[in-house]
């Protein structure tokens, strides 16, 4: 299987439970390996051009409100099969959905506030890792 990078967030609600190392802790027990990572606040014209593919979406508005509300975690995940295993790690969408033992399910309670954002194909990760990080803010694991 072939190694891939996908990235993830930690939402504001999932910061603001204090939750960032038992999520981190879920992606290296997975055998994910983080070779990125940073905090910030997203501005509003940061969060409405990562999300711009909703732009019409009803929930727009509300998920940009939402993600400019406190810090968020970004983080650049490498590993086999690395964006499907981070989606099935998350769970669903909507956390009422999510599957027994996922972020989702333990850290989230609604679908506006989810805890947690990762790449849904090669192609998006490519792009949203490139939309937070240069290259030299990567760190390949050598070993
Ligand atoms: S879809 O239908 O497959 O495009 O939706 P999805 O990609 O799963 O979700 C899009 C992002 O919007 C966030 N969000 C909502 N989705 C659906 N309904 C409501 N009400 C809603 N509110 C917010 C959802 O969490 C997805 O965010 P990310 O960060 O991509 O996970």
């Amino acid at each position: 299987m072939a190694v891939e990078r996908t990235l993830s967030i930690i939402k504001p609600d999932a910061v603001a439970k204090n939750v960032i190392g038992k999520i981190y802790s879920r992606f290296e027990k997975a055998d994910l390996k983080i070779v990125a990572g940073k905090m910030l606040h997203l501005s509003q014209e940061k969060a409405e051009g990562f999300y711009a593919e909703h732009k019409e979406r009803p929930f727009f508005g509300d998920l940009v409100k939402f993600m400019t509300s406190g810090p968020v975690v970004v983080s650049v995940l490498e590993g086999e099969n690395a964006v499907a295993l981070h989606r099935e790690l998350m769970g669903a969408t909507n956390p009422k959905e999510a599957a027994e033992g996922t972020i989702r399910a333990d850290f989230a309670e609604t679908i506006d506030e989810n805890a947690v954002h990762g790449s849904d194909s090669p192609a998006s990760a490519a792009r949203e890792v490139a939309y937070f990080f240069e290259d030299s803010e990567i760190c390949p694991r050598t070993r």
